[in-house]
């Protein structure tokens, strides 16, 4: 018999990949439960409801979202941010039920900060919930999205949150200003630790759509592409990234996650600030339907599509999987 062939390699990049211990040496990203958080959708009914268009995903009652915050602290979850479901009835034009202090989000915020006082409670600060229009501002007579005019709601919004001790107010409305106004209007109040993630790059995205059905908030009229961004467009989000971080941002946000990870790596480089994604709805429904028909292998591709959010520049992930995954990542650490 010959010698097997041999090439006069000195240089062999799978020497790094010859083990699951080497492997795990030279790996360059980790997932932690610590970097997810896990929204949450609520609303006032008694009862949990599952939600029609996000399968494994529930809307809970008062009571039901304390429990799931102690399942999630259990898992190792340490931050979640909170999407209300609002009945029609409350819904106005001005949205005046985004800053009712009895309201549905501020009581949840006090349940929550007493029963789990170190679990980080994060917010959504825009209209759409609240909005009879359906958009995340105000809608003038001539069916344009009023910026200013908005702003002084998303303020009225962002201290009726911090009263009821929201740690971090996430503004994803895209109205421009907001950041610096909100910064200046919560500082006034007394509220300088209050921190700002602001969704920096929320592109105009068919990806929501699972959760416009979670929330009954889909735009009554028009779209949202006056004020949420282009797909098309890269180089706007680093314009928008500077805005942010000279108005006071403490976190950046790109959303999606997933379809925008140029977005998030071109961010990365231009900022020094810590970055979020939010892996979205269509993403978390794309991922759990082929699962659900056998196509695919839940558990591989979640952790797969979270690292590659991760790698890209996401410092915080925010992902339906949030559980889940961090289950997984205690287990995998373990074997
Ligand atoms: C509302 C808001 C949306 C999402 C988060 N905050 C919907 C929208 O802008 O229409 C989408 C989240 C998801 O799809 O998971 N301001």
């Amino acid at each position: 018999m010959s010698e097997p062939f041999r090439l006069d390699l000195p240089i062999r990049p799978r020497r790094n990949r010859k083990s699951a211990g080497v492997r795990g040496l030279v790996r360059e990203h980790r997932l932690h439960p610590s970097q997810f958080v896990l929204p949450v959708f609520l609303h006032e009914d008694a009862q949990d409801h599952a939600i029609e268009s996000m399968p494994g995903v529930t809307r809970w009652s008062p009571d039901g979202l304390i429990a799931e915050a102690g399942r999630a602290w259990n898992d190792g979850i340490r931050a979640m941010v909170l999407f209300p479901k609002i009945p029609d009835a409350l819904k106005t034009a001005g949205a005046e039920a985004s800053y009712a202090d009895d309201g549905l989000v501020p009581r949840a915020l006090r349940a929550l900060k007493a029963a789990h006082p170190d679990m980080v409670l994060i917010t959504d600060v825009a209209l759409d919930p609240y909005s009879s229009m359906g958009h995340d501002g105000l809608v003038g007579d001539d069916g344009r999205i009023l910026n200013d005019a908005t702003i002084e709601v998303l303020c009225h919004q962002a201290l009726c949150q911090a009263r009821a001790g929201a740690d971090i107010v996430a503004p994803s409305d895209m109205m421009d200003g907001r950041v610096g106004a909100l910064r200046a209007a919560l500082d006034e109040a007394g509220f300088e630790d209050v921190s700002i993630m602001s969704y920096t790059a929320k592109y105009a995205s068919a990806y929501y759509g699972p959760f416009r059905g979670a929330l009954d908030s889909a735009p009554r009229g028009g779209d949202k592409k006056t004020y949420q961004m282009d797909p098309a467009n890269g180089r706007e989000a680093l314009r928008e990234a500077m805005l942010d971080e000279a108005e006071g941002a403490d976190v950046l946000m790109v959303k999606p996650g997933g379809p925008y990870l140029d977005v998030l790596a071109n961010l990365r480089r231009a900022s020094d600030l810590p970055l979020a994604a939010y892996q979205v709805s269509g993403e978390y429904l794309m991922i759990k339907s082929a699962a659900a028909a056998g196509w695919i292998d839940e558990r591989a591709v979640v952790l797969e599509s979270l690292t590659g959010i991760h790698r890209a520049g996401a410092d915080v992930i925010l992902t339906y999987f949030a559980r889940d995954a961090a289950r997984w990542i205690a287990e995998d650490s373990k074997s």
